[in-house]
């Protein structure tokens, strides 16, 4: 098991097993400063041994453990994304780390590009299931016992946590979509030509995270839940190019839904 030294700094100060860990998408980080979170303990990531600082704007770099709607959670406030140039076993640790600490379930969250016409600029997506495009694997290497060296992911995004999602938004007013993200490594968009040619692969959201993490997230034996937030069309939907700005504005006006349904969530998570 890599980053033995970071977790054992972070069993010495995290105050308890988290029942769930939540990763906090660009733009989707406010949940890191929620009242909650202030009455929390904050750990910089610079605070564990082999963590660096993020580098992208929009992104935080901390995990909050914190009493979250009646129960104990880290919230995780800023990922390490396979584009900056990061090692992919850096990418995944923060799985290894909640895994090792007896953490049985996380929800991924990301900003990502809808590729699904019927689907909206700002709307919310529960992930049903992922394409792995990052021309890698988090898994390579010597096997991180006692995971299994093949592992299943025939339903990696939890059913029932699905079911939980969907009912939370119900219950709230929301649509939630639900649907195929497509990972790849970024940093740039796609091009017109990739986009056609994964909507024809069943994709409906395309994104430059999440799919790694829930390879190793299943591979400790967690229970997973993804949502997206469609910050944009991706290319060649709409006729404007796109931009990282209009990423962050759609994240920003989608926040308070966002918030809304992982509140909900977590009051009622069927555990
Ligand atoms: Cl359109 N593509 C990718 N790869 N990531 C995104 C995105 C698009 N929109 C937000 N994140």
């Amino acid at each position: 098991m890599p980053f033995t030294d970071a977790l054992r700094t972070l069993k010495a100060k995290a105050p308890f097993v988290p029942d769930l860990a939540i990763v906090l998408g660009s733009g989707l980080g406010a949940l890191a400063d929620s009242p909650e979170a202030r009455a929390g303990l904050s750990i910089p990531f610079t605070d564990l041994p082999g963590f660096p600082a993020p580098t992208v704007a929009g992104h935080g770099g901390k995990l909050v453990f914190c009493e979250f709607e009646g129960r104990k959670v880290a919230l995780q406030a800023g990922r390490f994304h396979f584009y900056e140039g990061h090692p992919m076993p850096l990418v995944i640790a923060p799985m290894r780390l909640y895994g090792r600490l007896g953490t049985k379930a996380v929800l991924l969250t990301n900003a990502a590009g809808a590729l699904n016409p019927t689907f909206g600029v700002g709307d919310l997506m529960a992930l049903s299931d992922h394409i792995n495009l990052f021309g890698t694997n988090p898994l390579i290497g010597p096997n991180v016992e006692p995971g299994p060296r093949f592992p299943d992911m025939t339903a990696v995004y939890d059913p029932a946590f699905r079911n939980h999602l969907q009912a939370c938004a119900t219950q709230l007013g929301q649509t939630l979509r639900e649907g195929v993200y497509l990972g790849l490594t970024g940093p740039c968009y796609e091009t017109p030509a990739e986009i056609r040619a994964f909507r024809l692969m069943g994709a409906d959201a395309v994104g430059m995270s999440t799919v790694p993490e829930a390879i190793v997230a299943r591979h400790e034996g967690m229970r997973v839940a993804g949502i997206s937030c469609l910050c944009n069309m991706a290319a060649g939907i709409l006729p404007q190019a796109l931009t990282h700005q209009e990423v962050l504005e759609a994240g920003a006006a989608a926040a308070g839904r966002f918030e809304a349904l992982v509140r909900a969530f977590v009051r009622s998570l069927p555990l």
